[in-house]
C-alpha cells in the first residue's frame, strides 16, 4: 500500500496545504519545495523564467513591469491566479518562507469554487470575452475555462473589451471583496501547496520592504 504524505488530504478537500517540517531552514527549504513539487507534477518556469523564483515584497519601481507589485507596491495584492497570462495557467504554486520578516505579511487564501456563482453567472463567467495583456503573446480569452476547471483571474493583466467583460470583472471583484479568506501568517520553514485551479492567493499590505522571503515554485499537472 502507498502511504501519501499528509498534506495530499487537505490539498484534495480544501485546496491548500500546509507542509512543516521542524527545524526547516534556508537552503533546505528550498530543497523540500522541490521534493513536493516533484511529487505534484512538473517544474515551470515563472516570469522570471527562473524555476525557483525568491518572492519578496517589492516597491512599484523595482518590481516587473507587468506583476502586481508594480501596480500596487508594498500595498495589498489583490487574488489572482498565478499565471493567469499563460494560455493555461500552472496547476500548484508552492511557497516557503526563507524568510517572515519582522512583520507578518499574510498570504490569503480563497476558493472560488465557495463564492456562491449561480449558473447564469458562471455562465457569463465562461463566455464573456476578456483580453489578456501579456505583451507580444497578448491574447482573448474568458475569465472561467470551458471545462470550469480554473479561473483566469488577475487584475495585473485582465482587461474587459465589452459590456459583458465588465460585468463578469465586476462579479468577480464583487464576489471576492465579500468572501471569507483564510489567512496564513508565515514563519521560517513554512510551505504552502496552493492548487491554484481551484484556490486565489493575495497579500495582505506590507507597508514597507519587511524583509519577508518567500521561495516559490510552479507546477503543471
Ligand atoms: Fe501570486
Amino acid at each position: 500500500m502507498i502511504t501519501l504524505p499528509k498534506f495530499f488530504l487537505a490539498l484534495a478537500k480544501r485546496g491548500w496545504a500546509q507542509h512543516v517540517i521542524e527545524g526547516l531552514e534556508g537552503d533546505a527549504v528550498v530543497s523540500e519545495l522541490n521534493r513536493v513539487g516533484d511529487l505534484l507534477g512538473t517544474r515551470i518556469r515563472g516570469r522570471t523564467a527562473s524555476l525557483m523564483e525568491v518572492v519578496r515584497p517589492q516597491a512599484v519601481d523595482d518590481a516587473h513591469p507587468r506583476s502586481l507589485s508594480a501596480r500596487y507596491g508594498f500595498g495589498a495584492l489583490p487574488f489572482h491566479a498565478e499565471l493567469s497570462h499563460r494560455p493555461r495557467p500552472c496547476r500548484y504554486v508552492l511557497l516557503g518562507c526563507i524568510e517572515p520578516g519582522p512583520l507578518s505579511t499574510a498570504t490569503l487564501l480563497l476558493d472560488w469554487r465557495a463564492l456562491d456563482f449561480s449558473p447564469e453567472e458562471l455562465h457569463l463567467l465562461e463566455s464573456a470575452p476578456i483580453f489578456v495583456r501579456t505583451g507580444r503573446r497578448s491574447f482573448y480569452s474568458t475569465i472561467l475555462s470551458s471545462d470550469r476547471s480554473f479561473l483566469r483571474y488577475d487584475p495585473g493583466c485582465i482587461e474587459a473589451i465589452d459590456m459583458r467583460g465588465q460585468a463578469a470583472l465586476r462579479l468577480v471583484e464583487q464576489r471576492l471583496a465579500e468572501g471569507l479568506p483564510e489567512v496564513h501568517h508565515w514563519h521560517r520553514g513554512d510551505i504552502l501547496i496552493i492548487d491554484n485551479w481551484r484556490v486565489l492567493h493575495g497579500r495582505g499590505t506590507s507597508e514597507q520592504d519587511t524583509g519577508r522571503c518567500l521561495a516559490r515554485i510552479l507546477i503543471d499537472a
